[in-house]
């Protein structure tokens, strides 16, 4: 039995693997500035945010019909699962496409047409949250946002990402009012190379109801005791903190610091394709580092499951099934381990 997961900080551009990259250049006819797939592969060594962004914006120029969005999201998912994931909350980007000239219909159709083959074929229920990018201006953001309400096109929350330092939530504030009197769920990327003053604006003026990253809430006690007093979550990326030097090491990351603190934190692989894994080898890597061990695993996952949008009794049968899990890996550890962590 896997440990089951949900997976809450996704962007589904980030998961666009260089073979299918190379796959879909060749398929739309579209030249690559890179000769082969090591060539591509060597651009993986990020200083900062903004030198990963360059890389994949570029990239997904590849994405041009319906169907090449399909068959990213169905690669995504039919690795997620070998993962364990159950659940997945996904991030799009609509004006990384129609910044380019691919209608918001088609890239978006393409994408649905994926999740709504998600349940049967892998076992994944699915939401999808339009994510929207903060170093555009946020009158383009309105207007997506009014053209998807209009069209009656089902998403079920909305985010922010891109740059963040410079661009405060602050900005997009009229964006995530329209959203929430629609009924829409609230997320945004803050605190992840920007300052905690990002993530109280996040919860102040947007209302949303997780934090995307929040990592630099660790420098403001107060934000800390006002996150761990209201339940907010935060989806933490260790793979992608690493490679985007948010932290030096994974070693140096904080996520024991922020379990200990009370912060609802749960795992997940931001951009798996260019952070080094997906997120049960981010799950893998911290285990290995700081022995978490199967309480603390589990404890991740739990934290998973209620920092998601998933109904009360979808959540309730998933935590019982992290449950199960727990008590096969008692058993397997022995009696002696099974008292002493009891
Ligand atoms: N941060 C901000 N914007 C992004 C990211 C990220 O980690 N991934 C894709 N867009
Ligand atoms: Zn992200």
């Amino acid at each position: 039995m896997k440990l089951p997961l949900v997976e809450l900080h996704l962007h589904i551009e980030g998961t666009l693997e260089p073979e299918l990259l190379f796959e879909l250049a060749e398929r739309n006819a579209v030249t690559l500035p890179w000769a082969s797939l090591a060539e591509l592969r060597a651009q993986y060594d990020f200083t900062d945010l903004q030198s990963f962004l360059d890389l994949y914006y570029r990239a997904l120029d590849v994405l041009r019909e319906r169907v090449d969005f399909t068959d990213l999201t169905c690669a995504y998912l039919a690795r997620a699962r070998t993962a364990g994931v159950r659940h997945a909350e996904i991030f799009f980007d609509p004006q990384a496409h129609t910044s380019r000239g691919v209608p918001l219909r088609t890239a978006l159709a393409g994408v649905r047409d994926a999740l709504e083959r998600s349940v049967d074929e892998w076992g994944i229920s699915t939401q999808l949250i339009v994510t929207f990018l903060r170093d555009r201006p946020a009158d383009e953001a309105l207007q997506i946002l009014r053209e998807i309400l209009a069209g009656e096109i089902p998403i079920d929350g909305i985010g922010l990402d891109s740059a963040e330092v410079d661009y405060p939530p602050e900005l997009f504030t009229e964006v995530f009012d329209l959203a929430r009197a629609h009924g829409l769920r609230l997320v945004a990327h803050a605190g992840e190379e920007g300052p905690p003053d990002y993530v109280w604006q996040a919860l102040d003026l947007l209302g949303v109801e997780r934090v995307d990253h929040g990592i630099r809430s660790l420098e403001d006690e107060a934000l800390l005791d006002r996150l761990v007093r209201d339940r907010i979550p935060l989806t933490v990326c260790p793979f992608s903190n690493v490679r985007l030097r948010v932290i030096d090491t994974l070693a140096d990351h904080p996520i024991v610091r922020m379990i200990d603190r009370g912060l609802l934190v749960c795992i997940n692989s931001d951009d798996p394709a260019y952070f080094g894994g997906y997120i049960d080898d981010n799950l893998a890597a911290l285990d290995a580092e700081f022995g978490l061990g199967p309480d603390r695993l589990a404890l991740l996952a739990r934290n998973g499951i209620e920092a998601s949008f998933l109904t009360p009794a979808a959540k309730a049968a998933l935590a019982d099934e992290v449950e199960t899990w727990l008590a096969t890996q008692r058993e397997a550890a022995g009696p002696a381990t099974a008292i002493r962590s009891s």
